[in-house]
């Protein structure tokens, strides 16, 4: 072997031993589910608030529905300690039993441990920051018994800019919470800055892709820029960033979302206030079929029976959790009334694959309707669109095929059920619903008991929606959308000799 080869291979090596792939390191096999209290709660932290929420995650099925992690977000340390390598301190009035203490808690529920920290020498709220003291915070975290880094991007010191060196700075903390021989899912933080959607899946579980969301529809900001049709162009970050914002930066990169590694839309808005509930349902679909983790928002200690309903929804849920772990991909979007589609109201089409629950060799199919108008539509989706990815301009062979239709939102828990759920839990009983204790969740989903992946193919009437029609070939499907709402379909592929005999009749 030349010298030169020789040095070739030690350098390929030294790549290959000094990088532990995140994305290899088994966790978010489909996107991570869980709760945050940044959305609705801010720097308003402690171990109360964090052991009570976790307690009514259990309490109210969101656990058995796979909501896993509890997340602690930014303002939880008082500094650094000196006398001891320098390490993270938590704040002794906020967090008195200390951080390992709530990681105990936590893990004896059932659940992971979320903990935030910034690749930059401060928090967004101030507080130390990671850089230059990855490995130091990695075995902090990982001796607390952290299961869950948010990793987040303020005052990064000037290094970002470009790719090579955001990823540098972020691979840093990955190589660090690798080493530490503890499986702790990195989630990136930085906004969608340098594009990390480029490099993220190398080095993590998921990367953002937009500056944070806020809890609004499509209102316009200036603050998150990158709004119209050049937003597959948007490495920039920012902040107050709608719904259809995000969603429409997300419609250019679906081919990023792979098992272990997901584009983030950042954590859910739902129940804190601001939008409508078709607005909430509409949100909480988007991101499910976008892949994205789904990370409750809200402050679950006063959840309004409506939003737990939504957030329960198993069969949208077992879209997100798709064994097949591809994310849906925008068809087609159109203006409303001549407007901009993208930066004025627009209907659109999105359609995704998802594994097949017939036990035939076809795949089923996502279909979201978006509405975006101020008033309800009549909105259609043909096959031909749904399946253009097979052959476009109604080629495909799954436009000649017959199909079961399956709405995604038919079964969704009244609010009268969701209601006792939260009054059983609370002790006080519920006897005005109709619902007893025992009766009170029965019947839901349970994803710890049975993955996503098992019960569709077990076929869970949970997971499938209800029949609405179906459709011959080169059929449409058609739905009235609720203004700022969505219509959710599973297609199920009929069996051919079903559409024989519907020939021969
Ligand atoms: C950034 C992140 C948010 C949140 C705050 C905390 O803005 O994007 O999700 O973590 O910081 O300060």
């Amino acid at each position: 072997m030349s010298f030169r080869n020789l040095v070739v291979g030690a350098v390929i090596a030294s790549l290959f031993t000094s990088r532990v792939r995140a994305v290899d390191n088994g966790l978010a096999i489909t996107p991570q589910m869980g709760w945050d209290n940044w959305n609705a709660l801010g720097c308003d932290v402690s171990e109360d608030l964090l052991l009570q929420t976790a307690e009514l995650i259990v309490d109210y099925g969101l656990q058995d529905l796979g909501y896993h992690y509890v997340v602690l977000d930014d303002c939880w340390s008082s500094g650094r300690n000196a006398s001891n390598n320098n390490s993270l301190i938590a704040d002794a009035s906020k967090f008195p039993n200390g951080m390992a203490a709530v990681a105990d808690r936590l893990h004896a529920l059932g659940l992971g441990f979320g903990m935030y920290s910034d690749a930059g020498k401060y928090t967004c709220g101030g507080y130390a920051g990671s850089l230059g003291y990855e490995t130091v915070d990695a075995d902090t975290f990982a001796s607390w018994g952290v299961d869950y880094l948010k990793y987040d991007n303020c005052y990064n010191m000037g290094q970002a800019g470009n790719q090579q060196i955001s990823e540098a700075r972020y691979a840093t903390m990955a190589n660090a919470l690798n080493a530490t021989g503890r499986p702790i899912l990195y989630s990136l933080c930085n906004w969608g800055e340098d594009y990390p959607w480029n490099w993220g899946s190398t080095i993590a579980n998921s990367w953002r892709i937009s500056g944070d969301v806020y809890d609004n529809w499509d209102t316009y900001d200036s603050r998150c820029p990158c709004t119209g049709a050049d937003a597959w162009n948007c490495g920039l970050p920012g902040f107050h960033c709608s719904i259809t914002n995000i969603m429409n930066k997300a419609s250019f990169i679906v081919s990023k979302a792979q098992p272990g590694a997901w584009n983030d839309l950042d954590m859910l808005e739902v129940g804190n206030g601001a939008m409508t509930d078709a607005e909430y349902v509409a949100h909480f679909s988007m991101w499910a079929i976008a892949k994205s983790p789904l990370i409750m928002g809200n402050d679950i200690r006063t959840i309004a029976p409506a939003d737990l309903a939504i957030l329960s929804n198993a069969a949208v849920i077992a879209v997100n959790q798709d064994p097949s772990g591809s994310s849906a991909a925008r068809r087609w979007i159109y203006g409303i009334n001549g407007s901009d589609p993208f930066t004025g109201p627009s209907i659109q089409l999105w359609s995704g694959s998802l594994k097949s629950t017939t036990g035939g060799a076809q795949s089923d199919m996502v279909v979201l309707l978006i509405n975006g108008a101020d008033e309800s539509m009549p909105m259609n989706a043909s096959l031909a669109d749904i399946f253009v990815d097979n052959g476009p301009g109604g080629t495909a062979p799954q436009v000649k095929m017959s199909w079961e239709v399956r709405d995604l939102w038919a079964n969704r828990m009244s609010d009268e059920e969701a209601a006792a759920i939260i009054a059983a839990s609370s002790g006080t009983g519920n006897v005005t619903t109709g619902y007893n204790a025992t009766e009170v969740g029965a019947g839901r989903y349970n994803a710890t008991a049975m993955s996503y992946a098992e019960g569709l193919a077990a076929n869970s009437s949970l997971l499938l929606g209800n029949v609405t029609t179906t459709l011959a070939p080169s059929g449409t499907v058609t739905a009235t959308v609720e203004p700022h709402g969505v219509a959710m379909f599973r297609l199920r592929a009929l069996p051919t000799g079903m559409m024989r005999k519907r020939d021969e009749l």
